[in-house]
This record gives structure tokens, C-alpha cells and sequence, in this order.
């Protein structure tokens, strides 16, 4: 078991790289943390699965692609399309989203996700913390 020590962060082996999938998450315990860990066209991402407005357990919320209304040339809408290229997290309580890939919800700047600095060697994903 690993043990966090705040003043001096340390790298952990956290999963094995092909438990995080491309479009999904896998959540893992760190010693008191439990981390969302992501992978989003190819790059990993860490949360603390931590919500920023109540402190839900946002990283085990839906995943699902931006949604984007689509205006015809008088601003008529033709309807709404997903954008594959951001993927957001629905916070499962009150559902705040969160760009996968920045941690920051689309609207309101101070609503972040605490990240964590990941990487994959080996075949094994590592958090620092
Ligand atoms: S706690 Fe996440 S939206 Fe309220």
C-alpha cells in the first residue's frame, strides 16, 4: 500500500495501462484519495473524485461527448450533434460537467477538478501525489 506524504510527492503505481481504456475511467484508491483516472484520445488524465460544487463523487458520473446546436444560415437551430473531440464528466449529484481533458467545468472557471500528474510505463499507470 502506498502512503502519501504531502511535502514530498511521490509517484504510485495506481493500475495497469490497459485498465483505462480510450473513452473511459477506472477509479482507484490512494491511500485517503480516490482518483478518476481517464483517457481521452490517446493522453491519460487524473481527478480527485471530488466535485467542485458539493463535493460529489464526480469522477464515477457519466461520460458523455459535448452537445452542440447546429444553426442553419438565420440562426435557426437544424438540431443538436455530439463533438466527439470533448468529452466531459456529468457529476452524478446535481450534474456539473467537466472537460475531461482540462478539469474545468465549460462555464464557470471557478468550478475546477483537483488534478493529479499522470503517466504510463510498462504497462503500468502512475500517479504523483
Ligand atoms: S456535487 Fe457535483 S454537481 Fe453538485
Amino acid at each position: 500500500m502506498s502512503t502519501i506524504h504531502p511535502d514530498a510527492p511521490t509517484r504510485h503505481p495506481v493500475a495497469d495501462s490497459d485498465q483505462v481504456t480510450e473513452g473511459g475511467r477506472h477509479i482507484v484508491d490512494l491511500d485517503a484519495f480516490t482518483i478518476g483516472l481517464f483517457r481521452f484520445k490517446g493522453t491519460l488524465y487524473a481527478y480527485e473524485n471530488v466535485c467542485a460544487h458539493q463535493g460529489g463523487p464526480v469522477c464515477q458520473g457519466r461520460l458523455v461527448h459535448r452537445v452542440v446546436e447546429m444553426l442553419d444560415e438565420a440562426q435557426r437551430s437544424t438540431g443538436a450533434v455530439f463533438d466527439e473531440d470533448e468529452l466531459r464528466i456529468v457529476c452524478p449529484w446535481h450534474g456539473a460537467e467537466y472537460s475531461v481533458a482540462t478539469g474545468m467545468h465549460p462555464t464557470q472557471p471557478d468550478f475546477s477538478l483537483r488534478a493529479f500528474p499522470v503517466d504510463e510505463e510498462g504497462g503500468t499507470v502512475y500517479v504523483t501525489v
